[in-house]
């Protein structure tokens, strides 16, 4: 939240002091009453989100037909099978940012904050999780000790995976407006986290095209090139 004198990057806000005990006590059953809205509205004039529809549609890949499964033995395979899974995924992200920058066009400055205030509060949780407290417990090392000691010495590989994670939430954040609404305090905050570097990124919703292996690999082998091959 908004505490102030947190100390954002400090060891006691990246490990949790856990007692069993608390936890269980705290996990119960909620019931959920929500409203359902259903807009029945067939109207095309969302042009970017019928774009996208259109390329869910043609890129569909069917595991049987689309796989080279002789290469079952070969590493190849699992890559092509990841960047299958890789599109999918940024599609559903590009869903994600494109419906929600149209939702959040008619929030007002209190609601947007709150979203503000969730995105900082997840990425805070996700920079914390690559200090793995619970792999230090388990090892029977203090986390606090251990991870006072990798923010003394980084790790090359775990800070290209962290840049890698946030290079893609910054400028989806940022696409949807969130970074700099209201006085920009998130910007202020993600600055803060350390993470601000990659808001000029390219959003989930621009680079969904480049990443259509599917149609990449139909484009390879279009019946003529077959034809000559
Ligand atoms: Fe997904």
């Amino acid at each position: 939240m908004t505490q102030p004198g947190r100390e954002v990057n400090g060891v006691n806000e990246i490990v949790v002091d856990r007692d069993p005990a608390a936890l269980e006590s705290v996990i119960h059953d909620i019931e959920l009453h929500s409203d359902v809205l259903f807009t029945w509205d067939y109207e095309r004039s969302r042009t970017a989100l019928v774009k996208l529809y259109e390329k869910a549609k043609t890129s569909q890949w069917n595991a049987s037909t689309d796989l080279p499964w002789d290469m079952l033995t070969t590493e190849p395979l699992l890559k092509q099978l990841l960047r299958y899974v890789m599109s999918d995924e940024a599609r559903h992200v590009a869903f994600g940012v494109l419906s929600l920058r149209e939702f959040y066009e008619g929030l007002d400055g209190k609601e947007i904050r709150e979203r503000q205030e969730f995105a900082y509060e997840a990425a805070v949780r996700l920079r914390n999780r690559f200090m793995v407290q619970d792999v230090w417990e388990r090892l029977g090392a203090d986390p606090r000790e251990v991870i006072a000691f990798l923010k003394a010495h980084p790790n090359p590989g775990q800070e290209m995976f962290q840049t890698m994670l946030f290079s893609k939430i910054v400028p989806n954040v940022r696409k949807l407006g969130l970074l700099d609404a209201g006085d920009g305090w998130l910007r202020t905050k993600f600055t803060e986290l350390g993470i601000i570097q990659f808001e000029d990124g390219a959003d989930t919703s621009e680079e969904y095209g480049d990443l259509d292996a599917v149609a990449a690999d139909r484009a390879l082998t279009t019946p003529a090139q077959v034809g000559t091959a």
